[in-house]
């Protein structure tokens, strides 16, 4: 039995940064965005956006073509918690009418939370092939205003429904994981903000990658050139450019160049939104399966980094009509409606949103009909709603 990714929807706040409007402002060459880190535009979450309402956001783009009383398990990766106990997904869950049966719960290991999601949905799909799981990533990526990381910056969620006999990915058997307890990236309790050692962080990231890929062709006893395409996390596209030129070491030109091309339609949605950490990987996932142009049957191996650090190379095999499943003109559509705030406006909204609410204010949302959003805190209680 085949068990893998059936449907997957992205959310991204209605508002973002243009990167050349924030080279100026932060006296850089525009080009150290656009080329040296990758990034052309950031989204932004204002205060009426969090884990919560972007992960129900990602879910509504296709919670309507499941059969809801299939879910047996939900999941949701985030590092951008908003409670210390009580799950993020279980307001998910409320929003999303489930089943009171459903298993529900909050995993975390930086931008990690989103796989360690899929892996467990997987193993239950495979011992409860009649249920289906939900899993989503959804996070908001701050290291704040003027900082080293501020470019690699965004906001957003991707959701999956992971099934057995799936339309989309067929997840294959085996995985590479590696970890070690470093500390290239963190976010302490009292914190807002991301504390990161960037340099450090890029060179772990791409020591696991050569590890774990490499690890995972060995086990499974393939070439690279097996690979039609390889799809990063991307904290910002230079970074998985640097290790797709690593995946490409010692290639042939026809393989050097497939997953050049690859990687350039993986990129594409990244570069507009930006750091999206746990739901990163999915979103190049669903830039690929939007911009390339691969055929069913492809082998798509998915490598995945969280920082603190944890890394995991797997892959998945392109199920047949899997271009039936995908949306490519809404997806398009939502960034290009999203409005561009002016960077004084930017970090008006940024660190506004870096304070909670005081307790009985009742937030609006600007964004549209449909759009669920955090409306405040009623006796400490997170209120959501929909628009
Ligand atoms: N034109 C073109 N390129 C230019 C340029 C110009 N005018 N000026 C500079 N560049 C290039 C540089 O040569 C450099 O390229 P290489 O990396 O290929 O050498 C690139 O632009 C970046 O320049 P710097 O290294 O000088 O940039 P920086 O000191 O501002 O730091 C950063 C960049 C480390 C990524 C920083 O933004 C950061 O700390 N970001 C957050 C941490 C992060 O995302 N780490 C990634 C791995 S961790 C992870 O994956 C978990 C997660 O999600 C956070």
């Amino acid at each position: 039995m085949q068990v893998g990714i059936d449907k997957i929807g992205l959310f991204t706040p209605n508002k973002y940064v243009d990167m050349v409007d924030l080279a100026h402002a932060r006296n850089q060459d525009p080009n150290k965005f656009l080329i040296g880190i990758g990034q052309s535009e950031m989204s932004v979450a204002d205060q009426t956006q969090d884990a919560v309402s972007m992960g129900i956001n990602a879910t509504m783009k296709y919670i309507d073509r499941i059969d809801k009383d299939k879910v047996g398990l939900l999941v949701l990766g985030t590092e951008s918690g908003i409670d210390q106990s009580k799950s993020a997904s279980l307001f998910v869950k409320t929003a999303l009418k489930l089943k009171p049966e459903v298993r529900t719960f909050e995993v975390k290991e930086a931008c990690f939370g989103l796989t360690a999601a899929v892996m467990i949905a997987r193993d239950f799909v495979r011992v409860h092939p009649d249920q289906t799981a939900i899993v989503i990533g959804s996070d908001i990526a701050r290291y704040g205003v003027n900082t080293g990381g501020e470019v690699t910056q965004g906001a957003g969620s991707v959701s999956m429904l992971i099934k057995a006999d799936p339309k989309i990915l067929a997840l294959n058997d085996g995985h590479s994981a590696y970890s070690e307890d470093i500390n290239d990236f963190w976010r302490p309790n009292a914190s807002r903000v991301a504390m990161v050692d960037g340099k450090y962080s890029t060179q772990v990231y791409l020591d696991f990658f050569k590890k774990t890929f490499n690890d995972y062709k060995k086990q499974k006893n393939l070439e690279t050139s097996a690979f039609d395409a390889i799809v990063y996390h991307l904290p910002f596209t230079k970074m998985g450019l640097k290790a797709n030129r690593i995946a490409v070491e010692d290639q042939d030109q026809a393989v050097t160049e497939n997953l050049e091309t690859s990687f350039e339609a993986s990129k594409q949605l990244s570069r507009r939104v930006g750091n999206i950490y746990t739901a990163s990987l999915y979103m190049s996932l669903l830039s690929l399966l939007e911009n390339g142009n691969l055929a069913a049957g492809s082998l798509i191996g998915l490598f995945s980094y969280g920082s603190g650090a944890m890394g995991e190379f797997y892959s998945g095999s392109l199920v047949e009509g899997y271009e039936k499943e995908i949306d490519q003109i809404k997806d398009q559509a939502m960034l290009d409606h999203r409005k561009k705030l002016t960077i004084s406006e930017y970090e008006d909204v940024f660190n506004t949103a870096l304070e909670d609410p005081e307790d009985g204010v009742v937030l609006e949302s600007d964004d549209k009909e449909g759009t669920w959003y955090f409306a405040g805190t009623q006796g400490h209680v997170r209120q959501y709603k929909v628009k």
